[in-house]
């Protein structure tokens, strides 16, 4: 399958597209490590525009543009930019395209990244979309799972908390349905459920799955346990957000029931979802899934340039 210019959801890609990211971004990080940084990417501007806080994200992104010897321009916020004076987004986008080969958003709404690339020629990476998608998260994720634990295939993959909002949950959980062969412990509390439309997707591609309220049913018996932040921000009613935060919380009495192999993932910012107790656990690799993040983004600059072939003979 061809990727494609612009990414922009995990239903844009299928299993084979899923192998070839993932050994890319292996080949990078080998490759980054052993031979530093590459200039396949001289003369590339990207835009790095996000709309919402962001940390991993973005310095992800401009770290993997500029190791690949890109430059970077970069907003933070609706009003750094002329949207703060009435701009429509829209003029800003087209603005933007005159001075970049690139462009990578994240905005507060659903769908923004996609009416957005509509709008320009070059390509257009979707960094997260409100309560919507973010798919470039979801093959970090993907890949931190495959170099923990070797495999996805045949692994019992834990999704605890705000599975209703959290969009990079989401993300990842159609990406291991695409992909297949994991059995997926779906962890929620009942006003935070994964939407029906996932169930349906997990029906129709066999994929096996156990929907639970409790925690603990999912410790015991997973191979990865992805926690989840409850997305704050996502709620019209600051009473119910109260009422769930904290809703699950690792640490070292609840992780006592855990396999000893067993991976401890987040894609950040935590609030309180897994103690500080841990952080020191062998088996909690979510700075190493941050670290991930460079090479899954190198990869995905590599492909939308159409430079993924041009490895071989230069970095
Ligand atoms: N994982 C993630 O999206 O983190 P940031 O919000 O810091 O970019």
């Amino acid at each position: 399958m061809v990727i494609g210019k612009n990414i922009l959801t995990v239903e844009q890609f299928d299993k084979s597209d899923i192998e070839r990211i993932i050994s890319l971004s292996e080949t990078l990080e080998n490759n980054l490590k052993s031979k530093g940084e590459s200039n396949l990417l001289v003369g590339k501007i990207m835009a790095s525009l996000f709309f919402e806080p962001s940390t991993r994200t973005r310095f992800s992104f401009e770290a993997a543009m500029q190791r690949l010897g890109g430059k970077i321009i970069t907003a933070t916020g609706l009003t750094s930019v002329s949207i703060g004076k009435g701009e429509s987004l829209a003029d800003t986008i087209r603005t933007v395209e005159r001075f970049c080969d690139v462009i990578v958003m994240r905005h507060p709404e659903i769908d923004s990244s996609k009416n957005a690339s509509a709008l320009v020629k070059i390509p257009f990476f979707n960094a997260g979309d409100g309560a919507g998608e973010h798919p470039t998260q979801a093959f970090v994720d993907f890949y931190t799972i495959k170099k923990a634990q070797q495999n996805v295939e045949g692994k019992k993959i834990a999704l605890i908390g705000d599975l209703k909002y959290g969009r990079t949950v989401r993300s990842l959980i159609e990406l291991l349905i695409i992909y297949g062969g994991a059995e997926l412990y779906l962890v929620s509390p009942p006003e935070l459920e994964l939407p029906d439309n996932y169930y349906e997707m997990m029906n129709h591609n066999n994929v096996k799955f156990v929907k639970t309220n409790n925690l603990n049913e999912a410790i015991a018996e997973c191979d990865v346990l992805y926690m989840t932040r409850i997305q704050k921000e996502r709620f019209d009613d600051k009473d119910q957000y109260e009422r769930l935060k904290g809703s699950y919380i690792l640490n070292r009495q609840v992780m006592l029931n855990a396999k000893p192999d067993v991976s401890i993932m987040h894609p950040l910012p935590r609030i309180d979802e897994i103690d500080t107790e841990l952080d020191s656990d062998p088996r909690a690799i979510y700075f190493d899934q941050v670290e991930n993040a460079l090479y899954v983004r190198m990869a995905f600059l590599l492909v939308v340039f159409g430079k993924d072939g041009a490895l071989d003979e230069n970095y």
